[in-house]
């Protein structure tokens, strides 16, 4: 199959509506699009991501008025933070209807929805009837792409279409959110959404014990995810670090600091100025380029743990871990 990359929304449209799936830009990561209520459609997503079927997949709606059909029951809680953070990087974990088919949710009565905030998407999306579900377009346990070339290098010639939405704003993936049993927010998955963003609107917020520091401790117990190929450390003394290497056979991904070139030959700094939220936008490109630098080892430098640099650290951790 050859995979063409363009902008026509009909075109990725109608290849949606005839069950078959395609790359989807968001502002978070590329998506691997598929109709959501399609047996075909979304066996052929896990397919091509070699994505195991116990691993669920969030359906993406054009807007809030979508919801209702899919679930049982919105809290009061999720419809404040519906009406700030909607459309934008926050997925919402729901009690779905029947309607919901089971291999969407993997068997969970809860099922993850989200409404992108990019244009082109939420453009898609208007003109689908059904949900679309959609993981991260990348091969299971690799980088997610925040560009349509790393869509086209991870999956060409087992999709037919790329729809071009340029680069992803936010850079990594959504907040997934659910709701205990008295409607407080829990963090599921860190994403651009921080805990502070969501308490700020409702109050509280938990994390999901899945997502305890306890990482930090012993990164080697998790399961690999967000992955290069090149093997990867993280490291908080990145000077010193590095003169234990030659500096060609390293590629270093730092915040905002700048190694002296005859110690590392491949660096790459994720903000000049030190902002976190640009740090974030071009982690997973800055991952790509080094792992095709062919390098023996990427070292990462650990970014500080505040707001989105936790989401930066723990994708990080998980892709160390392998
Ligand atoms: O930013 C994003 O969320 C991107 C873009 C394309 O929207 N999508 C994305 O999907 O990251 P994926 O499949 O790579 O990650 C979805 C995460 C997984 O950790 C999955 O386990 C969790 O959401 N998830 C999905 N449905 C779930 C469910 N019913 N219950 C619990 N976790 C769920
Ligand atoms: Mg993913």
């Amino acid at each position: 199959m050859n995979t063409i990359i363009g902008t026509d929304i009909a075109y990725a449209a109608s290849l949606l509506a005839n069950d078959e799936v395609v790359a989807m830009p968001t502002e978070t990561v590329y998506g691997l699009a598929g109709n959501g209520f399609s047996e075909t459609a979304v066996r052929k997503i896990y397919a091509v991501k070699n994505r195991p079927l116990y691993n669920p997949l969030i359906l993406h709606v054009p807007s809030t008025d979508s919801i209702p059909q899919l679930v049982k029951h919105i809290p009061e809680t999720a419809h404040a933070l519906l009406k700030k953070f909607a459309p934008g990087p926050l997925t919402f974990l729901l009690p779905k209807k029947e309607i919901v088919p089971d291999l969407i949710t993997a068997g969970s009565h809860k099922v993850a929805i989200r409404i992108p905030q990019h244009p082109m998407a939420l453009q898609l999306l208007e003109n689908c009837s059904f949900p679309v579900a959609a993981p991260s377009a990348n091969p299971f346990g690799y980088i997610s792409p925040t560009k349509p070339e790393h869509v086209f290098n991870q999956l060409k010639n087992t999709i037919p279409y790329i729809l071009d939405g340029g680069n992803c704003d936010a850079g990594v993936e959504s907040t997934v959110v659910g709701f205990n049993e008295n409607d407080i927010p829990v963090i599921y998955r860190l994403g651009v959404i921080t805990q502070e963003q969501i308490k700020a609107e409702v109050e509280d917020c938990l994390m999901h014990e899945s997502n305890a520091d306890k990482h930090l401790q012993s990164p080697g117990m998790l399961k690999y995810h967000y992955s290069p190929k090149t093997k990867l450390i993280i490291s908080n003394q990145l000077s010193a670090d590095v003169l234990n290497y030659n500096a060609d056979e390293i590629a270093v991904i730092t915040f905002q600091n700048q190694l002296p070139q005859n110690q590392v030959k491949h660096q790459i700094q994720l903000s000049t100025n030190g902002s976190l939220t640009e740090a974030a936008h071009n982690l997973y490109a800055a991952l790509h380029s080094a792992d095709a630098l062919n390098v023996k080892l990427i070292i990462a430098e650990e970014h500080p743990n505040t707001g989105i640099g936790k989401t930066i650290n723990e994708r990080l951790w998980k892709a160390a871990a392998k």
